[in-house]
């Protein structure tokens, strides 16, 4: 594994020379509550948690096929523990507590031990309470490089997150309001992008790494200032590369971009008004020897091929929320009627079989859908197959059917990466045997 250099100066310094097997292993994410600088440099600071004294925490970097070896050490003053979103791990690693694990409590550790069976741009974050302890910042990102990488002078990981705080950067404490959980989520008033490279040259093949750490925040987003393509959703390459254009990341969603970079990198959330920066990337000098080669599809990610069409066919209807959403559950949301987890899950399905699961917004709002442990095909209109994904966005009174081959054993959640929905309803699971 490497650190970043950018949190990670002296440890990384401290082990230069060291042969590899003198590593220091688990290797330690500490939580706690830090004193953070969200807003620009000179204004108000921010109390977040934070991990190792930063939120985000550090990058995690690994190559494809490594174990990762790491222990969480909860200090936060309640429960926590660590989920790797997006990661086709095991089961027992999945961090969720209740489901695969008991809750770290404060004081506690738990020690996280996988491997990283697919290259990619993925995250983690708290899945306790999450709704506040994400809002807080417990979160951060993990890489997972290709064995061969694709030539880039820049390998930029750009976090994009908002933050419920005043104008002095006091955080403003009303987590977990009704309100807020039956419209929208706890929307931001402050939004950014957290670059972990500042600066660029001109002619510098970069690629760019987002992702949505927001616990409710949609970010619909144009990146300008450079010339390439999106090659990777959710850490899973596509097959065919897609247009930079301006689209939309749900919560938990990741993109990753290679491009040549030809002035100012810049993040735009386009509204109404003005078009709000979310920041930049500057540009300082040109490149001598810009890379030239065609920027080419990834090495396809080695996940089960649904074979034909699906072994069974599944509706998950979403309801509930405010603005006349109707349904028979117990809580503010609902899947099928149901609010929250059962004891039982809402399916046993057999290791292998591919499951067409045909999802019902019926709800006033849009919800980011995430499946623990696997990714899933979304299934255009055409019926042919779209890019592989862990969340699918589902606009207000939006359909769409997703194809998964269920291989990875053990008990998967499935719910809104709206933080505050799954904390009011929006979440169910399967059991893989
Ligand atoms: Cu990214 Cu269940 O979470
Ligand atoms: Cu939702």
């Amino acid at each position: 594994m490497q650190i970043n250099r950018r949190t990670f100066l002296l440890a990384s310094a401290a082990l230069v020379g060291l042969p590899k097997a003198s590593l220091a292993a688990p290797f330690i994410l500490r939580a706690e509550k830090i004193t953070g600088q969200v807003l620009p440099e000179g204004d108000g600071t921010t109390q977040l948690l934070g991990i190792n004294g930063s939120s985000p925490g550090p990058e995690l970097r690994f190559r494809i096929g490594d174990m990762a070896d790491l222990r969480f050490e909860n200090a936060i003053g309640e429960g926590s523990a660590i989920h790797w979103h997006g990661i086709r791990i095991d089961n027992s690693m999945d961090g969720v507590p209740g489901l695969t694990q008991p809750l770290v409590e404060d004081g506690k550790s738990f020690d996280y031990r996988f491997k990283l069976p697919d290259a990619g741009t993925y995250w983690y974050h708290s899945h306790n309470r999450s709704w506040e302890q994400v809002a807080r910042g417990l979160y951060g990102p993990l890489i997972v490089e290709e064995a061969d990488p694709p030539k880039v002078a820049h390998d930029i990981t750009v976090m994009l997150d908002d933050w419920r705080i005043e104008r002095t950067g006091e955080m403003i404490e009303d987590f977990g309001n009704r309100h807020d959980f039956s419209h929208a989520g706890r929307l931001g008033t402050f939004a950014k992008i957290i670059p972990s490279v500042n600066t660029v040259r001109r002619g510098d093949r970069v690629r760019l790494r987002l992702i949505n750490v927001a616990t409710a925040r949609i970010f619909p987003l144009e990146v300008t200032g450079l010339a390439g393509k999106v090659v990777a959703l959710d850490g899973m390459p596509l097959s065919t590369l897609q247009d930079i254009g301006p689209r939309m990341l749900a919560p938990a969603q990741r993109m990753d971009i290679i491009a040549d970079v030809t002035e100012t990198v810049k993040f735009i959330f386009p509204t109404r008004q003005d078009p709000y920066e979310l920041g930049e990337i500057s540009v300082e000098g040109d490149n001598p020897n810009p890379i030239q080669t065609e920027i080419g599809i990834l090495p396809k990610a080695n996940v089960p091929q649904p074979s034909g069409s699906a072994d069974r066919v599944l509706t998950l209807t979403l309801q509930g929320g405010a603005m006349g959403g109707q349904h028979s559950g117990d809580d503010l949301w609902s899947l099928n009627g149901v609010s929250g987890l059962q004891d039982a899950p809402w399916h046993i399905i057999s290791r292998g079989e591919t499951v067409r699961i045909k999802l019902r917004n019926e709800t006033a709002f849009p919800h980011g859908i995430h499946l623990h442990g696997h990714h899933f095909y979304e299934v255009n209109a055409d019926e042919t197959l779209g890019p592989l994904r862990d969340t699918t966005l589902l606009q207000r009174q939006e359909s769409r059917d997703i194809l998964c081959v269920f291989d990875n054993p053990g008990k998967w959640l499935l719910h809104c990466h709206m933080l505050g929905h799954q904390a009011s309803g929006m979440k169910t699971w399967v059991e893989v045997t």
